[in-house]
């Protein structure tokens, strides 16, 4: 028998960039780790090993990661003249988009590590304490990768979950079909598993990962009906796990919004009304040179049949301005397909040039005034949409999660089911559960309110 007992005293500091999925993905790197006597640290000064968990989506993101190596560099200076050692890991789609050009820019760095290969850090760090030179592990293996992570431990009432990567559908600004590959749903016995081992520790509130997390498919579980499940029938099914009470997903493409998954918001009360789904722009021109596969007809009538099936909805999306050829009067039709669909929140960018996708060499790039002028139009428009959609909870009863304290002495800090922040005078012991809370008022990014009596709540 073997023993695993960890090493004493070793730390790593973890900075995730970028979305979602790299949250999860540092939470299990964390965990990988954890067994080999790696505690987490606060800053990354203290640590043993530093890893950057990266995002390659627009042009910002990737600087970013230069610039923190050049701080990190001077810190495993000063520690190395002080006899110590701190390993450096570059991980995320910045190590996968870009490789062996970080370790040859950036010597300090020990591992280039991508998205579908960093269940083997363990052995890269081995590697590392022995000097191996470069080291770099971009391959694309994501069964593989699941198998080999360790249980999960939970952080609190909600959590993530990973249930399917990568993409194919090429949108031509987009980075991600060349970083995460090819879109593979996970297992559903392995989705089942971890969503049972979270609920199992408290966990009241999963959301479902994925790059197109609506194009998941799979055959039912052994006993279940059906020919093929997608993510409707996955959330009715992880909707009977005891203890779960709030299942959402994110991020959804208008082409895989079948009407199975649309008829779960209608009948799971434990799917959250909320539901993120991008269109990017609103002139069918632009989507087309986009390549997104649907016009803005086909995006409205999906909104207007969600919105049948679960009136109260809450719709987010992304939004990109200044895309190649974007004329000033496509970036109209944004603007009145935005008023349209009304946004409980949403994300826009202004188009930034990614090499290797067709859109970075297409002509009529825009100028960056133009788009800055755009963006700016186009958050005032949401902006007020969201604060609109806020002030129209005032007055009810939400059901919240409460998930953290809050910075005053007897807050806490929950969700409602729309996403939105709620504070509440609250006792601790409230933590980690769901009541009922009267809202009384609207703060730039946070509802406020008060526990109300069971049974009051509404959503
Ligand atoms: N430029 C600007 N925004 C982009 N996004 C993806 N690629 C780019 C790009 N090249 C945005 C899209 C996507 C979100 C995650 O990031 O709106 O939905
Ligand atoms: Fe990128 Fe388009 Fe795939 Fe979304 S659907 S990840 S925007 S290529």
């Amino acid at each position: 028998m073997t023993e695993t007992r960890p090493k004493q005293g070793k730390s790593v500091f973890i900075r995730t960039y970028g979305c979602q999925m790299n949250v999860y993905d540092s939470e299990r790197m964390a965990g990988l780790l954890k067994p080999l006597g790696y505690g987490l640290a606060d800053a990354p000064e203290a640590a043993d090993l530093v890893i950057l968990n990266t995002c390659h989506i627009r042009e910002k993101a990737a600087e970013k990661v230069y610039s923190e190596l050049g701080r990190l560099k001077r810190m495993k200076a000063n520690k190395a003249l002080q006899g110590g050692d701190m390993k450096i890991a570059v991980a995320g789609c910045v190590a996968q988009a870009e490789g062996a050009e970080i370790t040859a820019r950036a010597p300090q760095v020990d591992m280039v590590v991508g998205p579908q290969a960093y269940h083997r850090l363990p052995e890269l760090l081995a590697r590392a304490a022995r000097d191996d030179g470069d080291i770099l592990e971009t391959d694309f293996a994501v069964d593989e990768k699941f198998d080999r992570l360790a249980e999960r431990e939970a952080e609190g009432p909600t959590a993530f979950l990973t249930i399917q990567e990568g993409c194919d559908k090429f949108c031509t600004f987009c980075v991600v079909p060349y970083t995460r590959g090819a879109e593979v749903s996970r297992n559903i016995d392995a989705i089942v598993a971890e969503a049972r081992a979270l609920a199992a520790q408290g966990v009241k509130e999963i959301t479902l990962l994925g790059q197109n997390v609506n194009a998941w498919r799979s055959t039912p579980p052994a006993g279940e009906a059906g020919d093929e499940w997608g993510l409707g029938e996955l959330c009715r099914h992880l909707a009977k796990i005891d203890g779960l009470e709030r299942i959402r997903f994110t991020t959804s493409h208008p082409r895989d919004m079948d009407d199975g998954l649309i008829a779960a918001f209608g009948e799971e009360k434990k799917l959250m009304p909320y539901l993120h789904l991008p269109v990017q722009a609103g002139a069918d021109r632009v989507l087309k040179a986009m390549n997104r596969g649907h016009t803005t007809e086909h995006y409205v009538g999906l909104i207007e049949k969600i919105r049948a099936a679960r009136p109260d909805i809450a719709i987010s999306g992304d939004f990109i301005v200044g895309f190649p050829g974007e004329t000033a009067s496509d970036f109209e039709e944004t603007l009145v397909l935005a008023k349209a669909i009304g946004y409980a929140s949403a994300f826009s960018f202004k188009y930034s040039r990614r090499p290797g996708t067709p859109g970075a060499v297409m002509a009529k790039q825009v100028a960056e005034t133009e788009k800055d002028e755009r963006l700016a139009r186009l958050q005032a428009l949401l902006e007020a949409q969201r604060q609109d959609f806020n002030s129209r909870q005032i007055g009810k009863a939400l059901p919240v999660l409460f998930e953290k304290p809050g910075r005053h002495e007897g807050q806490l800090i929950g969700r409602s089911p729309y996403l939105q922040s709620v504070h509440v005078s609250a006792p601790q012991s409230m933590l980690g559960s769901i009541a009922p809370v009267k809202i009384k008022g609207v703060t730039p990014n946070a509802l406020a309110g008060v526990l109300a009596k069971q049974g009051e709540a509404a959503a």
